[in-house]
């Protein structure tokens, strides 16, 4: 059986897309430093990514939109819904140039073509008001932007089921990791203050010694994977935080907290016990509920 590409996964690979991608990225960093809006924009403090639901607002009214002016005789609730639609795109079109700006090479060249798709479609719906108050029709401008928000929002689904941007990278481990006592090693051989990785079972962990005992977390950042042992441990907004190499997502070394974003999923937290001088972790589980 021949794997199957999705014709999305050439634009993936457009590095011609680059320079585009990284002026916007640029752009957006020096404007978007860490701290409570970047968090808010993410949806740190939804644990949701807020981009996906801030987006079905404009597409839903622009579609509504097209829809009545295809069923004819709605123009003046065709042009009120085409004015949502504008209005709405502003934070819908915030939220996604944050989260775009964490993205790694092949999300940005697929987000920067999704991010045009948008403008152009907006720009289309724009004219449709425009024709309308002069007196003409909008129907012809407002479909072409149907048609555009439509390829933009499969652009948009693609980058979050088949790229997993916006995904919980941590989500599998209660069903990957270890649901009995693994060893992780002396007690002795680990260095305060210092992560380390081990493996846990199947499952790759961050231990980390502190002068108050161990916390053991799982090793991939929720946001992307990247190998947490090699970030900081800092303080962060006051709190003890293991601050992520790749994008600086902060989380918070006792429960494994998102303390700054783009991560919005916690850093799964699993249980320890020392016996003997060995240091051993298993997957903690959801009041007392084991994981399948
Ligand atoms: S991989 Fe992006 S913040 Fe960790």
């Amino acid at each position: 059986m021949p794997s199957r590409r999705s014709p999305i996964d050439l634009i993936a690979n457009v590095t011609a897309l680059d320079r585009a991608a990284g002026l916007v990225r640029d752009a957006v960093h020096k404007v978007l430093q860490p701290g409570a809006v970047k968090n808010a924009l993410h949806g740190v403090w939804l644990g949701h990514a807020l981009h996906p639901a801030l987006a079905q607002m404009p597409l839903g009214f622009f579609t509504a939109a097209t829809a009545l002016d295809v069923i004819g005789d709605q123009d003046a609730a065709a042009k009120r819904l085409i004015g949502l639609g504008i209005v709405t795109s502003v934070p819908a079109a915030t939220t996604g140039l944050a989260d775009f700006a964490e993205g790694h090479e092949e999300q940005q060249r697929i987000g920067i073509v999704h991010a045009t798709l948008n403008t152009v479609a907006l720009g289309c719906y724009g004219a449709s008001l425009v024709q309308r108050a002069r007196g003409r029709s909008g129907t012809a401008s407002s479909l072409l932007g149907c048609v555009i928000s439509v390829a933009s929002a499969a652009l948009g689904g693609d980058l979050i089921s088949r790229h997993a941007m916006g995904a919980n990278h941590a989500a599998e481990v209660p069903h990957t990791g270890p649901d009995d006592w693994h060893e992780l090693g002396l007690v002795n051989d680990f260095t305060t203050d210092r992560p380390a990785r081990r493996m846990a079972g199947l499952i790759p962990v961050m231990v980390i010694k502190q002068s108050t005992g161990f916390t053991v977390l799982y090793d991939e950042c929720s946001h992307m994977a990247a190998p947490l042992h090699d970030g900081e441990l800092d303080t962060v907004e006051g709190e003890r935080c293991i601050v992520c190499p790749w994008h600086g997502s902060a989380f918070r070394v006792d429960d494994g907290a998102v303390v700054h974003g783009p991560a919005i999923a916690p850093q799964p937290v699993l249980d320890t016990e020392i016996r003997e001088g060995v240091l051993y972790a298993k997957v903690r589980t959801f009041a007392g509920v084991p994981a399948s």
